[in-house]
């Protein structure tokens, strides 16, 4: 069968397709979850390793989508992740994660081995202290071995995704890309977004893009690096010790460029990080559905988006559920 692209009314073609496994998590990182933890979907909710292989295989056969991620919560806690990420990695896809890192000194590996090609992982401060505030966890070492293990198991690149919070974790960058540039590892800064459960967020507290290029430039001195469509701005250190990104999605949106789409881990099919509405595939499946009326309404979901989020703008609005639901 032709593979057709599968394209939203505004001409985005849509490649890339990220898939959360649980919305559970060992941690309660602050911006992700409220302090008293989440009620977690019940087991019989998640979609089996099986239904989440059928819509993936149908985005991949019908409509080229060549690159899959899997996100949580936190993916790693996912009883048998390694079972699933064979079964995709027989997909042949560019096959990804994003994690807490907590859990990789012992799953790196296993991980490697199961298929997986590339890991994020998510950590945003070397303080102790402040990490324990961060996410009611006090994991940093977990973590700190974890990208070890991952650098170990021959994961390449191995990315590290910090959140920058204005007078929170801001005066860490230089930390960020020093640690980044001694272990071979790239560090993408993230613009804190509007999806925290506490409703935190405010203007004040996003460190723009401007601000970490110009605080890193002064101190390592970078070029730019040509884009993609991946949302990070990378730049590249002109004494040739690696590459740093910026995921600018409130000071430089790169919605216009999107080529995402979202499962979540209850079956709902999302087709952008701040969609209003979800389509449910769930139930679709579950009726035995053929492929052909899952792609179907893959279709319909994707010619439903829209131009792009409208953070900052009186037109914003929260998406009901939180990042740890929907899958970062
Ligand atoms: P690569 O494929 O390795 O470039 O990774 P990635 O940037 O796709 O993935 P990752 O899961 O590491 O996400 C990095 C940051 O980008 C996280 O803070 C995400 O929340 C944010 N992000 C991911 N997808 C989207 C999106 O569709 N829109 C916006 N605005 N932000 C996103
Ligand atoms: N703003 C920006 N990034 C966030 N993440 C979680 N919540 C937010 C937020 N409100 C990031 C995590 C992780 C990825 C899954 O999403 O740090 O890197
Ligand atoms: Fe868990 Fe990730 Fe959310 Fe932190 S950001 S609570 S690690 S899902």
């Amino acid at each position: 069968m032709a593979i057709e692209p599968l394209v939203d009314t505004y001409g985005r073609v849509h490649r890339d397709l990220r898939i959360s496994v649980t919305d559970r998590c060992n941690f309660r990182c602050q911006y992700c979850m409220p302090a008293e933890g989440m009620e977690w979907m019940p087991r019989e909710e998640l979609l089996t390793f099986e239904e989440i292989e059928q819509v993936a295989r149908v985005l991949v056969e019908r409509y080229g989508i060549d690159s899959i991620r899997l996100t949580g919560g936190e993916p790693t806690i996912r009883a048998k992740l390694p079972v699933l990420i064979s079964k995709l990695a027989a997909l042949d896809v560019d096959l990804s994660i994003t994690t807490n890192g907590a859990t990789l000194a012992s799953q790196a590996q296993l991980l490697k081995d199961a298929g997986l090609k590339r890991i994020n992982i998510s950590i945003d401060s070397f303080d102790r202290q402040r990490f324990i505030d961060l996410t009611r966890r006090d994991d940093l070492h977990r973590v700190l071995e974890g990208i070890d293990a991952a650098v170990a198991a021959g994961f390449e690149p191995v990315k590290l995704n910090a959140v920058m919070m204005q007078g929170i974790n801001s005066d860490e960058l230089l930390d960020f890309a020093r640690f980044g540039r001694e272990k071979g590892v790239q560090v993408r800064f993230i613009e804190f977004m509007p999806l925290d459960a506490e409703g935190k967020w405010s203007n004040d507290t996003v460190v723009s893009q401007a601000e970490i290029i110009e605080t890193i430039n002064a101190e390592f001195p970078l070029e730019p690096i040509e884009r993609t469509s991946a949302p990070a701005t990378r730049y590249r250190y002109v004494d040739g010790k690696g590459e740093i990104g910026v995921v600018a999605s409130v000071s430089d949106s790169f919605c216009g460029t999107c080529d995402r789409v979202r499962l979540t881990a209850d079956g709902q099919f999302r087709n952008c990080l701040f969609a209003v509405d979800e389509f449910d595939l769930r139930t679709l499946v579950r009726s035995g559905a053929s492929d052909d009326a899952i792609a179907a309404k893959l279709d319909e979901a994707v010619k439903a988006k829209w131009a792009g989020h409208q953070i900052g703008q009186v037109t914003f609005i929260r998406p009901k559920r939180s990042m740890s639901q929907i899958g970062g």
